[in-house]
C-alpha cells in the first residue's frame, strides 16, 4: 500500500498539473480533439514500442518529441479526454518482470529538449520569468548528456543495497547484483560515518571501444550484435547471470543527488565534490577557463585520463551555456562514450526546489540536444564492393543526407543476412546512423513509406569484378570471391601494401594506386619497385616534380621493418598487432616464411584461425616468389632491435589493476616485450603493482604486503 500510495501521489502531482505560462492550442472543437488524442495516443504508443522494445525506431527523436508534445498539450487543454493508457503517463520504457521492482523515493524524470541556440535562450527566459528574475543571470551547472542507462544507487549505512533502473519513472528494477560487478561503482561509500540513507543518480554506459569488441564477439558466437552502446548496456544490466555482466566492462558516471538523509547541500558543485569524495566517478568540473580552453588539446594528447575527462562546467547565463554546448559538440567525436547533447541544470538546489516540476520533467533543467546522429533518407541503389579479402559487401547508395553534421551517401549492408534481417530494398526510406567516427549504418526501414516500387536485392553469385563464381564460406555470412587474380582484390591489396602503416609509400594514395593499376603499371607488389619515372610521366596530370616525388617515396619505402612488411602482405586476419607479435617472435623473414602451423599457434595473439590463414597464404608458390622478388628489388627488412625488446623488466613480476588509457592486454604485451611477466593476483613475489584509475582491492593487498606500487608514469619511466 505504501508503494502504491507513493506512486499515486506523484501521479496527482505531476500529471494533473497545469502550466501557467504555456501557450495553449487554439480552441479546438472537442470532438476533433478527442479524435486527435486517440490517434496520437496510438501513434506514440507504437513508436515507444518500436524504440524501447524492438529498437527499430521509424522516426527521429525530434519527430517523436513533436508528436509527444502535441499529445501532452492537448491533454492539458482537455484533461477529461486523456486516455488511461496515455503514453504521457510513462517516463521511460516499460517495466519488465525478471527483477525485483522497487519504487523510487522520488521519481526519475525526463528532460525537456532544446535543439538549438534559440531554444536554449527561450528556456533561460522561461526559467528567469518563473523565478521573477527577469534580466538577471543564474548559474547553470552544465554536463554532457550521456547516452546510456539511467541508474539510481542506494546506500544504506554506507553499503550499496540497491541499484534501480528508471523503469517507468516511478518503479524501477533492482539490478544490484549486476551493478556490483561494475568497477566504477563503490560497494561502500568512502565515508567514516555515512548517513543512514544515501542515493545518487548517474548513468551506466559502455565505452565505444568495448562496444565494438562486444559486437565482434557476439557475431563470432552467432549471436545478434547490439544496435548501439546504450542497448548493449541495457541488455547487459538485465542479464540474469552476473558473471556475464562482469565480463562486459560497463562504466558509471554520477551526475545527480537523490534522497540523502540529513545532508544539506547548497548546489551541484558541492554535490560533485561530495560524490568524488565518496568514490564516485564524475565528469569533473572544468574549474578554470584556461583549463576549459585547453581541454580539447589535453584530451587529444591523452595527458588527462581520457575515460574521465573534465567535462562539466558552471555557466552564468545563456551565452555561456551556448558556448559550452558548441564546445562539447566539437568534443563529441573524440569522447570514448556516446553522448547525445548536454544537460543544463540550475546549480542552486534551492532554486531547483523553487522551480519544481511540470508534467514529467523538472522546470530547473533541460537538455540541449545535438544534431542527431540519425537521419532519414532513400536508398537509390545497392552495389557490391569487393574487398581486399575478396569479401563481397553490399553497399547502399543513398540520397545525400546530413548526419551529425557530416554528409553521407553510402552505408554498408554487411551481407545478405543483414539485408534480409533489416529487409532493406532499393527505393526504401531508411533511418541511417553515424556516431562520431563510426561508419554510417542503416538502422531500419521506415515501412510506412515503402511503395510498391521498392525492389528486393539479392547478392549475385558471381564476383562483379572478375565474373568468377563466389563462395559462401561455411562459418561466415559473407560471400567471397576466391579468385586470387580478381582485379578488385589485387587493386585493394596493392592499396593496402602501399598504405601508411604497411610499406608507407607516402606519395601513393589510394587514388594513384588505382590509376597505376588501371594503366597496367602495377599489377603485383614487386611492380612498385620496378616503376620508372618515364612510365609515370606518360600518365595524365603527372609532371616532373610529382613523378620525382613518387619515385623517391617508393625508394624510401624500401627500408622497412619486419612487422610492417608482414602487415603489408595483407594476409587474412593478420592485423598490425598480430604482425608485430609475429615479427617479435620470428625476428627474421625466413623463419617466418618457414614456420609451421603449430609453431604459429604457440605465439600469443595467434589463434588457430590466424595460423591457418598464414600457412595457406605462404604455401602459395606464386606468393613466395613475389616476396623473393621484393627482396631482390632491394626491400630491406630490419629485424626487431634487441635493445627495444629490452631486458629492463627481466625477472620482474607485475600485477596490473585499475583502468588505463590503453587496454590491459596491451600493457601485458609491453611488460612481456621488455622481459617481464604478469600475474593476476598480488603476492609477496609480486615485484610491482601497476595501479590505474579506481584501483581496488589489489591495491589494498599490495599495501598490506608492502609490494611496490607504481602508476602509469612510473611504469613508463621503467621502460625508458
Ligand atoms: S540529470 C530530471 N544529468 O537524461 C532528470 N541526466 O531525460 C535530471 N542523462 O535518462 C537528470 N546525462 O539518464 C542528468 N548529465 C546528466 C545526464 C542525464 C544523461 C539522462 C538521464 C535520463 C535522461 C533524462
Amino acid at each position: 500500500i505504501g508503494l502504491l500510495g507513493l506512486v499515486g501521489v506523484h501521479n496527482i502531482n505531476f500529471f494533473t498539473h497545469k502550466r501557467k505560462n504555456d501557450t495553449f492550442y487554439d480552441p479546438m472543437d472537442k470532438s476533433a480533439a478527442k479524435k486527435r488524442i486517440s490517434e496520437l495516443t496510438q501513434i506514440v504508443q507504437r513508436h515507444d514500442h518500436l524504440y524501447h522494445t524492438l529498437d527499430r525506431p521509424e522516426i527521429t527523436d525530434r519527430e517523436y518529441d513533436a508528436l509527444f508534445t502535441e499529445l501532452q498539450k492537448l491533454e492539458i487543454q482537455f484533461p477529461d479526454l486523456a486516455l488511461p493508457d496515455s503514453p504521457t503517463l510513462k517516463v521511460g520504457g516499460a517495466v519488465l518482470d525478471a527483477f525485483e521492482k522497487v519504487a523510487h523515493r522520488t521519481p526519475m524524470l525526463s528532460l525537456q529538449n532544446t535543439y538549438n541556440e534559440e531554444e536554449i535562450r527561450d528556456f533561460e527566459v522561461k526559467i528567469l520569468r518563473q523565478l521573477g528574475l527577469k534580466d538577471k543571470k543564474i548559474e547553470f551547472y552544465c554536463g554532457p548528456k550521456f547516452d546510456g542507462v539511467a541508474m539510481e544507487l542506494v546506500y544504506e549505512k554506507g553499503l550499496l543495497t540497491k541499484a534501480l533502473t528508471r523503469g517507468d519513472g516511478f518503479v524501477g528494477e533492482n539490478v544490484v547484483s549486476n551493478v556490483k560487478t561494475l568497477k566504477s561503482v563503490p560497494l561502500r561509500l568512502q565515508w567514516d560515518q555515512p548517513p543512514a540513507y544515501f542515493e545518487v543518480r548517474g548513468e551506466v554506459l559502455m565505452l565505444k571501444e568495448e562496444f565494438k569488441k562486444l559486437n565482434e564477439q557476439q557475431t563470432q558466437e552467432g549471436e545478434m550484435p547490439f544496435a548501439n552502446p546504450r542497448n548493449a548496456s541495457a541488455g547487459t544490466l538485465r542479464q540474469l547471470d552476473s558473471s556475464i555482466v562482469a565480463k562486459r566492462p560497463l562504466e558509471f558516471f554520477c551526475y545527480a543527488p537523490g534522497v540523502m538523509a540529513g545532508i544539506v547541500l547548497k548546489d551541484l558543485v558541492e554535490f560533485e565534490a561530495l560524490a568524488q569524495k565518496c568514490g564516485f566517478p564524475t565528469t569533473e568540473l572544468i574549474a578554470h577557463s584556461d583549463v576549459y580552453k585547453k581541454t580539447l588539446a589535453l584530451f587529444k594528447d591523452k595527458k588527462i585520463n581520457p575515460l574521465r575527462p573534465p567535462l562539466s562546467q558552471v555557466c552564468a547565463g545563456a551565452d555561456e551555456v551556448i558556448a559550452y554546448y558548441n564546445f562539447i559538440q566539437s568534443l563529441r567525436p573524440f569522447l570514448p562514450f556516446e553522448i547525445d547533447g548536454i544537460v543544463v541544470k540550475a546549480n542552486s538546489l534551492q532554486l531547483q526546489e523553487e522551480l519544481g516540476f511540470v508534467a514529467r520533467s523538472p522546470r530547473w533543467a533541460f537538455a540541449g540536444k545535438f544534431e542527431p546522429e540519425q537521419a532519414t533518407t532513400v536508398v537509390e541503389d545497392i552495389v557490391i564492393q569487393v574487398g581486399r579479402t575478396g569479401a563481397l559487401t553490399p553497399v547502399a547508395v543513398m540520397q545525400p543526407v546530413s548526419v551529425g553534421g557530416v554528409t553521407i551517401t553510402n552505408a554498408t549492408l554487411h551481407n545478405q543476412d543483414e539485408i534480409d534481417r533489416k529487409d532493406v530494398r532499393i527505393g526504401d526510406t531508411v533511418i541511417v546512423h553515424r556516431a562520431g567516427d563510426v561508419i554510417p549504418e542503416i538502422v531500419s526501414v521506415v515501412l510506412d513509406k515503402r511503395t510498391s516500387k521498392a525492389k528486393k536485392f539479392t547478392l549475385p553469385q558471381d564476383c562483379p569484378s572478375c565474373g568468377k563464381p563466389s563462395v559462401l564460406m561455411e562459418d561466415e555470412a559473407v560471400r567471397r570471391c576466391v579468385n586470387p587474380f580478381c582485379p578488385a582484390i589485387m587493386k585493394e591489396s596493392l592499396k593496402h601494401f602501399a598504405s601508411r602503416n604497411a610499406m608507407n609509400i607516402e606519395k601513393l594514395g589510394d587514388r594513384l594506386v588505382e590509376v597505376f593499376f588501371e594503366n597496367d603499371l602495377v599489377k603485383t607488389f614487386s611492380d612498385f619497385y620496378k616503376l620508372k619515372k618515364s612510365q609515370i610521366l606518360e600518365l595524365e596530370r603527372q609532371g616532373e616534380k610529382s613523378a620525382d616525388n613518387i619515385i623517391k617515396s617508393i625508394n624510401d619505402s624500401r627500408e622497412t621493418t619486419l612487422a610492417k612488411f608482414i602487415y603489408a602482405l595483407g594476409i587474412r586476419h593478420v592485423g598490425e598487432q598480430t604482425a608485430k607479435s609475429l615479427a617479435n617472435h620470428f625476428r627474421a623473414l625466413d623463419s617466418f616464411l618457414a614456420a609451421s602451423e603449430e609453431e604459429l599457434t604457440a605465439i600469443r595473439d595467434v589463434g588457430p584461425r590466424v595460423a591457418q590463414a598464414i600457412r595457406q597464404t605462404l604455401s602459395n608458390k606464386g606468393f613466395i616468389k613475389e616476396i623473393e622478388k621484393l627482396v631482390a628489388l632491394g626491400v630491406n627488412i630490419e629485424a626487431p632491435s634487441q635493445q627495444k625488446k629490452g631486458a629492463q623488466l627481466t625477472g620482474l613480476t607485475f600485477v596490473i589493476t585499475g583502468s588505463f588509457a590503453i587496454s590491459r592486454d596491451l600493457i601485458k604485451a609491453m611488460v612481456e616485450d621488455h622481459g617481464g611477466s604478469t600475474s593476476s593476483s598480488v603476492s609477496k613475489k609480486t615485484s610491482y603493482l601497476l595501479a590505474g584509475e579506481a584501483a581496488g582491492s589489489k591495491l589494498d593487498k599490495a599495501q598490506e604486503l608492502g609490494v611496490k606500487i607504481i602508476d602509469w608514469a612510473g611504469f613508463e619511466r621503467m621502460l625508458s
